[in-house]
């Protein structure tokens, strides 16, 4: 059969990145269209509310307030799947496969949460699932890692995959700005989620960073398997104390593995990282991934994690992924089920086995012994302390106390942890940060 001459998109989603791909896609459309060959009619857009004012110019006569419809379109040839949220996203997702569609997804939460089952649903039916836009906005690193790298296995891979986070933490940190006032900037700017407790909770890092871990590892870890930790608890005071140390704060995704004991670690939370380390100099909405290969060294990306352009960018290169595929056959690309290193027999690591120095704030009562109080706790679980830092607290009669570890474990940590928050001299819940001792 031969390829169609006219390639027919539908979205399924028309918000802040399904506006992006239409903007885009109708001002480049010449360009784009002698590059790939074809021409490209944005045919059909599913939206919730057909009476909403949008930025841009759409025939009503387009629009519907039936995602299936959009998906299960004969005429469409390339359905995006840009409406967020798990349940309608799958059955769209499903139903466009099914009929052996291509489907590009930005959607990193259904990825994590039903990604086995989308990936065999394309592999049974002749259907193809793209979804550079999921991970990184318009950092091209889902080709990155398939493609460029593939020759490699992966040690390490970290970085910041949360656009919103990195954008409140470098404006608390700039400017001393305080986090709600922040956050409702990133709203307005289009990079939060609908709910925004997936972004500064950790949530959303933690489903692109299951990506990463699956492309890499060739297996799907869920964010309840990982440790996840956001960013809401971070005061101004922690990054002064970090600045302190010589440090700044990023919430990072850190992937590792160690191929001798063959134990895959996926951990999600706020890192001091040397200010000297190239991702900690990454501000705003940025975000920067470090990939480390066996065979190529470390290679590191950066660009725009979220907002309407940059994500736009991902989508429409999935397209003229899509667009390929419709031309040439399944020969001319990396099969998109197909993952670059099996993970057999590969154990997640137990909390002992995950290592790193750590920052950890107390709150506590003013008085003497509390320090060798603290100090007792810590030696008993075998965590050796580094430095001490003494500030007052902001309440009367109370002290803040900033340690640093030498090296320890999650479970030694957390035990420590714990034992401390008990102290009857301990007056908030304490705060740990991971100390990142990454040097590229
Ligand atoms: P958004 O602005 O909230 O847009 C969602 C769109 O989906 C809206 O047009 C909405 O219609 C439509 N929609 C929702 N439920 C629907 C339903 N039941 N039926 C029909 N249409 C429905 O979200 P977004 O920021 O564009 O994000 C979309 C996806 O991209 C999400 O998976 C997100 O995680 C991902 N993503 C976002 C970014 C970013 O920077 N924003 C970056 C990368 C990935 P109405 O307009 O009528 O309400
Ligand atoms: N809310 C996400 C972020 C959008 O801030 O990174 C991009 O995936």
């Amino acid at each position: 059969m031969s390829a169609p001459t006219t390639i027919n998109i539908g979205l399924c989603g028309l918000g802040t990145v399904g506006q992006g791909v239409w903007k885009h896609l109708s001002a480049n459309r010449a360009e784009l269209e002698s590059r790939l060959g074809v021409k490209l009619n944005l045919a059909r857009a599913a939206v919730r509310d057909l009476r909403k004012a949008r930025a841009v110019k759409i025939p009503a006569s387009k629009l519907t307030r039936d995602p299936l419809a959009v998906a299960t379109d004969p005429q469409i040839h390339i359905v995006c799947e840009l409406m967020g949220g798990t349940a309608l996203a799958r059955k769209i997702t499903l139903a466009a496969l099914r009929r052996g569609k291509i489907v590009v997804s930005a959607n990193k939460a259904l990825i994590c949460q039903h990604g086995a089952e989308i990936f065999a649903a394309a592999q049974q039916h002749g259907g193809h699932f793209f979804f550079e836009a999921s991970v990184a906005g318009g950092i091209p690193i889902i080709k990155a890692l398939r493609e460029g790298l593939v020759a490699n296995r992966f040690p390490r891979i970290y970085g910041i995959l949360n656009g919103t986070c990195n954008y409140i933490l470098t404006q608390m940190e700039d400017r001393d700005a305080p986090y709600a006032a922040v956050l409702a900037d990133a709203k307005r700017l289009g990079y939060a989620e609908a709910d925004e407790s997936l972004d500064v909770d950790g949530w959303d890092t933690a489903h692109k960073a299951s990506v990463l871990a699956w492309l890499a590892h060739g297996v799907w870890v869920k964010p309840a398997e990982m440790i996840v930790e956001g960013i809401s608890r971070i005061t101004p005071a922690d990054f002064k104390n970090a600045v302190t140390l010589g440090y700044g704060i990023k919430l990072l995704a850190v992937i590792t593995r160690d191929f001798k004991r063959n134990e895959l670690c996926v951990r999600i939370h706020p890192t001091l990282l040397p200010e000297g380390n190239v991702i900690a100099n990454v501000s705003g909405v940025f975000n920067a991934i470090s990939v480390t290969g066996d065979v190529v060294g470390t290679t590191l990306y950066s660009g725009r994690g979220a907002g309407q352009d940059a994500t736009a960018s991902a989508v429409i290169s999935d397209i003229a992924d899509g667009v390929a595929l419709l031309r040439f056959g399944k020969g001319a690309h990396l099969n998109s089920e197909v993952t670059t290193a099996a993970c057999k027999d590969c154990r997640l690591a137990p909390a002992e086995s995950i290592r790193s120095r750590y920052y950890l704030r107390l709150t506590v009562k003013d008085q003497p012994g509390v320090l060798a109080r603290v100090a007792s706790v810590m030696a008993k679980h075998h965590v050796s302390i580094a430095s001490v830092i003494q500030n007052p607290a902001e309440r009367a009669g109370a002290a803040s106390l900033v340690l640093t570890t030498h090296e320890s474990n999650e479970r030694a940590m957390g035990a420590t942890l714990r034992q401390l928050a008990a102290l009857s001299s301990t007056l908030d819940e304490p705060v740990l940060l991971r100390i990142g001792d990454f040097n590229d």
